[in-house]
């Protein structure tokens, strides 16, 4: 992961939220950074969490995002739902998160039912100075960004090792319908990628993964360019929906980033269109 805390201070990013402690402390926070030990990282991803659920309103539509940080978001809301005696729908990601929610008594129910969302929250993977993301570590990325695209607010949480200076660290996690394997496979070597095959994996769709590294200059070039692969159902760049606002966590302070207008065309967002 790339540690670079400077791209916070980056044209484009609210970094007057940065928690007092690490103002002007760059050097504390590399150190810091350099001895996190799990137990801070899960922290971390934990109080970006819970800042989270300070967006969340009575009456919401809410996407459900996947991952570890969305877990802690899911518990959260379960106690807020009880606490506040508030009113919430959530739209599930994955099957993992419709099995989390439903447990804690979430009420869940589908795109079908509620095509446009108030506010999405999801986990992600990395996270540039322009917010564009990778996500798909888990595997859920075709359904999450669907949901991401039929939504009206969309908050990314995560821990600080996911802030990146450019993606491309992470492998980029491309769905493919199974038989095209060795088509796509050829494929994506064309595009300049090293494309592997996740073992042992299957997506909620029955698809399967192929994580491929690739040098990043323009994410948004990648993305449509993976897509147009014969067999490939989408891949984990998120460069057309990017989040308004980034919560990142660390240890047990947040900074909230929010996503000046005049840093990215405007979203793609299905929802205006219906
Ligand atoms: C799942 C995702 C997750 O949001 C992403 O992998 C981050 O997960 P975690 O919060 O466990 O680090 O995209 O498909």
């Amino acid at each position: 992961m790339n540690q670079d805390i400077e791209l916070f201070d980056t044209k484009g990013v609210d970094s007057t939220a940065l928690p007092s402690k690490f103002r002007d402390q760059r050097s504390r926070i590399e150190v810091s950074r350099t001895k996190s030990s799990n137990r801070s990282l899960e922290l971390s991803k934990k109080t970006s969490a819970e800042k989270a659920l300070d967006y969340v309103r009575d009456g919401m539509i809410l996407g459900l995002g996947t991952g570890s940080t969305v877990r802690y978001f899911i518990e959260g809301l379960g106690g807020k739902i009880k606490d506040d005696n508030i009113r919430i729908t959530g739209i599930p990601t994955s099957i993992a998160t419709k099995k989390l929610a439903e447990n804690l008594g979430i009420s869940l129910s589908s795109l079908r039912e509620h095509p446009v969302i108030d506010l999405d929250v999801d986990g992600a993977d990395e996270i540039d100075s322009k917010f564009n993301l990778i996500k798909g570590g888990g595997g859920a990325h075709t359904m999450e960004k669907i949901v991401a695209n039929a939504s009206k607010e969309f908050i990314v949480i995560a821990d600080y090792t996911k802030i990146v200076k450019e993606l491309g660290n992470f492998p980029v996690p491309v769905e493919i319908y199974p038989d095209k394997l060795r088509f796509v496979i050829n494929e994506l070597r064309e595009i300049g990628g090293s494309p592997k095959l996740r073992e042992n994996f299957k997506t909620d769709n029955g698809n399967i993964i192929i994580d491929t590294k690739f040098e990043i200059k323009n994410p948004e070039e990648l993305e449509d360019r993976i897509n147009s692969i014969s067999g490939v159902i989408d891949n984990g760049i998120f460069s057309k929906r990017i989040p308004e606002i980034v919560i990142v966590g660390y240890g047990n302070e947040v900074k909230i980033l929010h996503r000046k207008k005049w840093t990215k065309k405007a979203n793609s967002r299905n929802y205006r269109r219906l």
